[in-house]
């Protein structure tokens, strides 16, 4: 059954513009783990944006398990969303420790409730001697870790991450990418990954879409 349905979005930057998207449409089953590959500039961020609520498309509709975020009279504003997104340069912030970045997120559930599922995204990332540790104490595939944590801990209904190994040198790249299948796999999140690195996907992803300009 279609979990996330993007039907026809139409967006382009700026009124006068050519479409960077064109009538783009996708549809995801609940757990799938998709893949983005395309070339600099073909629009995969944008189209991350556009899941996101970071930008409006100027037509077309996006639905999340049946509720629709946008469409010409709809446009949900991006914290309501329920979309959880790692960009490539993991975002930590540098003043807080590894368990405040997993709780930022958190809101209005009990103290109790939060320091529960800290725990859990703590071991879920095999994080949980580090918590007191400030990022600059990390490796970059630690850091990372903690990105996932972070994006994970308030529950999304959907996982975007853009290029998130841009980071690492190659050794880090290929150990953090079996570990990010691992844990995908085991969140059983329905997730998105923008890359431009077809091994990524496809040692990653169930399934792979082409965008081209
Ligand atoms: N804020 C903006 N204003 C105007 N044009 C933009 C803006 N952001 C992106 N673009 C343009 O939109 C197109 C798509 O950009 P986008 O960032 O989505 O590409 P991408 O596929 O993510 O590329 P990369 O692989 O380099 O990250 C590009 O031509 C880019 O120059
Ligand atoms: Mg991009």
């Amino acid at each position: 059954m279609t979990y996330f349905q993007m039907d026809e979005i139409s967006f382009g930057y700026g009124t006068g513009n050519r479409n960077v998207i064109h009538e783009f449409s996708l549809r995801i089953q609940q757990g799938e783990i998709i893949g983005i590959l395309g070339q600099s500039g073909c629009g995969k961020s944008t189209l991350l944006r556009l899941i996101a609520g970071l930008e409006e498309p100027k037509a077309g509709r996006i639905l999340i398990g049946g509720r629709t975020l946008v469409d010409e009279r709809h446009f949900v504003e991006p914290e309501q969303r329920g979309v959880g997104m790692i960009f490539q340069d993991y975002a930590l912030f540098p003043h807080l420790t590894v368990a405040q970045n997993i709780l930022f997120g958190l809101h209005g559930i009990s103290k109790k409730e939060r320091g529960l599922r800290l725990e859990e995204m703590l071991e879920l990332v095999q994080m949980s001697e580090y918590s007191k540790r400030y990022p600059h104490e990390l490796s970059g595939g630690q850091q990372q870790r903690v990105a996932f944590a972070r994006a994970l801990a308030p529950r999304p209904a959907i996982l975007l991450m853009d290029e998130p190994f841009s980071n690492l040198d190659a050794e880090l790249k290929k150990k953090i990418r079996e570990d990010l299948k691992q844990l995908l796999r085991a969140a059983t999140i329905t997730s998105i990954l923008v890359t431009h690195d077809k091994e990524d996907a496809e040692t990653i992803c169930d399934r792979i879409i082409r965008m081209t300009r």
